[in-house]
């Protein structure tokens, strides 16, 4: 029989105080959204409101939304998080008070090596950052480096023909996968990598790290903050060490070799930023540090790769499951370069159809799903009290399903994009690359290089689905949207038939 006498009254007390500390602590931070008065989802011990209705986060957020409207309170793990997606609220948030309160993300502190790249930078630190790396992303910047970009998608499509002769069944990601991080090789350091021919690469290795945010050290920090600066003097962080150093590793050495080279006309983003670089620690304002370069440079390859390679695979199955769709795309890209004419800057940035198209695709595969801010102060936006040091969470993919704005949001319908639709469209309803003073740098450039694969790719093949295509996908749960398992898609070569066809329209 089970006898209290196996402790103490000493160990006992302690237990117990323990227990209770353990389970008040777990609960502690649950009230705030009560208070406030806003709505949300009960929240676990611990846990929070963490995948309550779903365990893909951003399609609990669709259901969030469904039961509690446009603004809600969360608890990730311990951390309350006020969920906004009511356009007029956003553009306080991200437009209008985005220099007074809502200038920075969330800190997690673990950003390791990377604490000074620019999406994690604050305050006035990030602001001299945007202002020194901005010009690298121009028009005019990015038609320079639009070379770069057709040498791999030539490589790419050249790729794909033995694939389409023998209209094989491919996982679609393997090709984009390798054309993306080829282009931003070529772009952020002049490196030809050539992943697509050669796929066992440590760049590609490493970008792919990057997005997988180890789960204990997740947990452990959302639920014990204030270890946070203790783990980060040890040296723990989301990044692994061994990416940033490869990261780092790789730029000194590049850098090293054009001190020594007589060539110094380089059209990359290393060449820019370093270019233009006369700070030092000691004199920071004037540009970037050296560290900063590293950061910023490795940064880019980190924000770019996953979200341009995902977005050009759910362009492909989007096309290959509309196939009316595809059909309409090839047909303008027929008539913009005939007979399958070199694709040129201007023009591919003039085609409405397959602006159309890529809009709606991010609108239905956002990659990242979520927005984040945290008000600096307390501040009032549309009656709901905000207080200091709150984060605010847009739930971007959520707000792209809003059946109330988007009619039939599971259908993919480029025509809602379409230049007489376009006007009507409030801009804070569609946020695939966020929005304000804090959006996307590499919008600009990540849009070249998605339209400038799919156009040569289409150029000459379609895409179908087949057996092996899945249909609904199952998301995956963890980073950013994109499908659990490989997608599956035929890849045919394009008839002349079809080609001809093209250039009667
Ligand atoms: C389809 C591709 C891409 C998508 C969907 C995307 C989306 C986004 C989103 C949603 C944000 C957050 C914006 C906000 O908080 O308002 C962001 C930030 C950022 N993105 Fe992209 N991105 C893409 C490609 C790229 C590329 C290719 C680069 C660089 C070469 C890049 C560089 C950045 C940077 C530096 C930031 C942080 C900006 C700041 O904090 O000031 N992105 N991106």
């Amino acid at each position: 029989m089970f006898s209290f006498s196996f402790f103490s009254l000493e160990t006992w007390t302690l237990l117990i105080s323990f227990i209770s500390i353990f389970v008040l602590y777990g609960y502690w931070s649950f009230g705030v959204f009560e208070k406030l008065g806003i709505p949300g989802p009960k929240p676990l011990m611990y846990f929070g409101t963490i995948g309550r209705y779903n365990n893909v986060y951003y399609l609990d957020d669709m259901e969030c939304a469904k039961k509690y409207g446009r603004v809600w309170g969360m608890y990730e793990l311990r951390k309350s998080v006020l969920a906004v997606m009511d356009p007029d609220m956003l553009k306080t948030i991200l437009v209008k008070e985005c220099f007074t309160y809502f200038t920075n993300r969330r800190s997690l502190i673990l950003n390791g090596d990377l604490y000074d790249a620019l999406v994690f930078s604050e305050d006035d630190h990030w602001r001299r950052i945007r202002h020194l790396v901005s010009p690298s992303f121009t028009s005019g910047r990015i038609k320079e480096m639009f070379s770069l970009m057709k040498h791999n998608s030539h490589k790419l499509t050249e790729n794909l023909r033995s694939k389409a002769h023998g209209g094989e069944v491919i996982a679609i990601k393997d090709f984009f996968a390798g054309y993306t991080i080829d282009v931003l090789g070529s772009c952020a350091f002049s490196v030809d990598l050539d992943t697509i021919n050669k796929p066992a690469n440590p760049l590609i290795t490493h970008a792919e790290k990057m997005f997988k945010i180890s789960v204990p050290l997740f947990l452990l920090q959302g639920c014990f903050p204030f270890l946070s600066p203790v783990l980060d003097l040890l040296g723990f962080s989301f990044f692994p060490k061994s990416t940033t150093d490869y990261f780092k590793t790789l730029v000194e050495k590049i850098r090293a070799e054009r001190s020594d080279s007589s060539k110094q006309n380089f059209s990359d983003f290393l060449h820019s930023f370093t270019s233009s670089q006369t700070g030092s620690k000691e004199n920071p304002n004037k540009g970037l540090t050296d560290h900063e370069v590293i950061s910023t440079v490795t940064m880019f390859v980190f924000a770019g790769f996953e979200t341009s390679a995902n977005t050009l695979v759910f362009l492909a199955y989007s096309l290959a499951r509309n196939p009316e769709v595809m059909k309409h795309l090839q047909r303008e890209i027929d008539l913009t370069f005939p007979n399958k004419a070199p694709v040129q800057y201007e023009a591919l940035m003039q085609m409405d159809y397959l602006s159309s198209v890529v809009d709606e695709c991010l609108r239905l595969y956002p990659t990242i799903p979520r927005l984040d801010r945290v008000a600096k102060e307390t501040v009032k936006i549309n009656g709901i009290t905000i207080p200091k040091g709150m984060a605010i969470m847009v739930p971007v993919y959520a707000l792209h399903y809003d059946p109330e704005l988007w009619p039939q949001p599971e259908e993919f319908k480029p025509e809602r994009f379409s230049k007489e639709n376009k006007q009507k469209i409030n801009p804070y309803t569609y946020l695939p690359f966020g929005m304000g003073p804090r959006n996307c740098l590499g919008m600009r450039f990540a849009l070249a290089m998605i339209k400038l694969a799919l156009v040569e790719v289409l150029q000459n093949y379609s895409f179908s689905v087949c057996e092996e295509t899945e249909i609904p996908l199952k998301m995956d749960p963890s980073g950013l949207v994109g499908p659990l398992k490989p997608i599956k898609l035929k890849l045919m070569m394009r008839s002349m038939d079809d080609a001809e066809v093209g250039k009667g329209n």
